[in-house]
């Protein structure tokens, strides 16, 4: 399962690409399954339908957990480091954790929670987010993780969407010099939703929180007596682990589905191979668990390979802007995998923060999320990794599961903004718009994968036509990623960025439909167009152009009343970095708002607009255009 050099890579890739299906079995192989499977794939890019290790059953956390009690019950599995610095750190080994999951597990039932059943996890980067994962994962459940920084209404849309009947909560958090009650956040969206069955609150912050009687229990009550033994539930390769949900370019964020098989083999072959983890090795990835990065490299992939891995409930500059540095060197982390904004926004304090720290344990750095720029990468190569650790540019999107193109640290190479060479398994093709196959190199277009993947997502909850209109029915038998590339001419690939209505705002994705509908809920508002826009820190920034109703006034208080309904609707990583009011939008005669011209203006490249006679109005350009911000 391990590849070590390049010519390792290179038969890797062949093999994977000449028999897939093969390759896959033998690495699947390596895992432990309750039964093997009878077919190693079954697939089809049109409906779509993909099911990986056919009939194979399995749990994910005996991979996860189990099997190293047998190896190495007494390593640590999980290092949590707090927000405050005060507080002390925690560690839990696999046999720790085994007894946290077990317990959370056995919990869970007795509140009523079944296999299939999915429970919602809205709570701050404190161990027991990972235990709750791990436990759903125990008896079947299906979790659906909830970054905690979405509002009320955004916790409720998708409760609603995922008939989720249980929640997992705590009392509050603190994440940087910020505490808050989050109980109140999710009872905020209980207005909207009544088949609520129970809600399991921890204890993180000794707040006095609203409990409701029969429905709200503490987690510290109802772990009383209980036994801290579970055993794990059978799941079928194609079952259900979780649902992640993330925005696309029309409608409210769907429901991403990863399946329990295909998921497992994917994430933990990735972790292994593009971090070349060695025993013995601290892993920090600083993604939240809310999104996928935290999903596959905080918990799945690094636990199923019996590793080291590092959980911060804090963030990058509190309580001062050397926290990153201090927490590697604290924990002697080996291998450090973060998101350019953080590098971006670190690099404005200059390399002294950095160099207070004895950074030498570091061995391997990673970055996630959105496209590395040169200056950052050889910023974060320089200063952070001192020019003796490789760093890996990992592409890849909540729907992939794992690290699709990327190169593999120490193993294979590409220069700064590079994502690099795909993984083995990964056949990236590229098209025009239009669909038109691009061959060769030195080439740019459209971000295609033609062959099923493990943990390629299976469905979009609730909604199989959705996911096959969003992924599979632009380009025919063809997975489209809805991003721009570049692949040079020894077939590198630099991934250039969405090429839909995504905008990604500091590696989080938003579609420009999800924040104008939120905006539009304002009373002042009648119409909203939304655009990104190059942002030196966020990579995108959030771009509103605003109609409003007569009766409201064009002043900085309509701002901030436009800014609060986006964070009550979203949250507030939604909000805009400019507002500007309008006396229209550009429309073609057929309604359609023209954004590559509202984009135009939103980069500050207003000399060169294109053709605009095919607008109702054209006029309106020159109004908007010479008010920009
Ligand atoms: C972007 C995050 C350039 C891309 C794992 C993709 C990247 C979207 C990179 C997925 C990278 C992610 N270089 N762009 N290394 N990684 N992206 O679903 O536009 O939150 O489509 O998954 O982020 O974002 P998501």
């Amino acid at each position: 399962m391990r590849i070590r050099t390049l010519s390792e890579y290179q038969v890797a890739y062949k093999k994977s690409v000449e028999t897939p299906e093969l390759f896959w079995d033998e690495i699947a192989s390596n895992f432990q399954w309750k039964k093997k499977w009878d077919k190693t794939l079954d697939w089809n890019f049109t409906e779509p339908n993909v099911k990986w290790f056919v009939n194979g059953k399995l749990n994910i956390t005996e991979n996860c957990i189990d099997t190293h009690l047998e190896t190495q019950p007494d390593k640590i599995a999980i290092i949590w480091e707090p927000n405050e610095i005060g507080e002390e750190f925690k560690t839990f080994t696999y046999r720790q954790l085994y007894h946290e999951v077990c317990t959370m597990a056995n919990v869970l039932k007795n509140l009523g929670v079944k296999k299939g059943d999915r429970v919602c996890i809205y709570l701050p980067m404190i161990p027991e987010l990972a235990f709750a994962v791990l436990a759903c994962a125990r008896i079947g459940a299906v979790h659906s993780v909830v970054f905690a920084g979405f509002s009320s209404s955004a916790i409720a849309d998708r409760l609603i969407d995922a008939k989720a009947e249980f929640i997992i909560t705590s009392d509050g958090m603190s994440r940087g010099p910020k505490a808050m009650n989050i109980k109140e956040i999710v009872d905020g969206a209980l207005d909207k939703v009544d088949f609520i069955k129970k809600i399991l609150v921890i204890n993180r912050m000794n707040s006095i929180v609203n409990m409701v009687a029969e429905r709200d229990v503490w987690y510290h009550d109802a772990n009383q007596g209980v036994s801290d033994e579970c055993p794990a539930e059978e799941m079928d390769s194609e079952d259900m682990l979780f649902i992640l949900y993330t925005s696309g370019s029309t409608g409210k964020p769907k429901g991403v589905v990863h399946t329990c098989g295909g998921y497992m083999v994917y994430s933990a072959y990735t972790f292994a191979n593009v971090f070349q983890y060695e025993p013995d090795e601290i892993h920090w990835c600083t993604a939240d668990i809310g999104w996928v990065t935290g999903h596959s490299y905080i918990i799945y992939g690094p636990l199923a390979n019996g590793a080291t891995t590092l959980m911060f409930e804090g963030i990058p500059t509190y309580p001062e802007v050397d926290r990153f540095w201090s927490v590697c060197d604290k924990h002697q982390v080996n291998i450090f995998y973060t998101a350019p904004t953080a590098i971006r926004s670190l690099m404005a304090y200059g390399a002294e923060p950095v160099d207070k720290h004895n950074l030498s344990s570091l061995k391997k750095l990673g970055s996630v999320g959105e496209p590395i720029n040169e200056e950052a990468y050889h910023w974060f190569e320089r200063h952070v990794g001192k020019g003796r650790c490789p760093v890996v540019d990992t592409w890849w999107q909540t729907e992939t599961g794992g690290i699709m193109i990327t190169t593999m640290a120490g193993v294979t190479e590409s220069p700064a903004s590079f994502a690099g060479y795909p993984m083995p398994g990964i056949q990236p093709s590229l098209v025009t718009p239009e669909g038109k196959p691009i061959e060769g190199n030195d080439v740019e277009g459209y971000l295609c994968i033609d062959y099923p993947w493990p943990s390629v997502l299976r469905t979009t909850y609730g909604d199989h036509e959705r996911c096959r209109i969003n992924y599979f029915a632009t380009y025919q038998n063809k997975y489209f990623t809805g991003d721009g590339v570049y692949r040079d001419k020894d077939g590198r690939y630099r991934i250039i960025g969405r090429v839909d209505d995504v905008i990604n705002v500091s590696g989080h994705r938003f579609g420009t439909a999800e924040i104008e509908n939120a905006i539009d809920e304002n009373p002042a508002v009648i119409e909203t167009a939304v655009v990104g826009y190059p942002h030196d820190i966020k990579g995108q920034g959030i771009y509103a152009f605003v109609i409003l109703e007569s009766h409201a006034e064009a002043s900085d208080d309509t701002k901030k009343s436009i800014i609060d309904t986006l964070v009550k609707e979203i949250g507030p990583i939604a909000k805009p970095d400019k507002i500007q009011f309008v006396p229209g939008l550009p429309k073609t005669r057929s309604g359609k708002i023209m954004r590559r011209i509202l984009r135009k203006i939103a980069e500050g490249d207003t000399a060169n607009l294109g053709d605009i006679t095919t607008l109702i109005d054209p006029s309106i350009v020159d109004l908007i255009r010479i008010a920009a911000i």
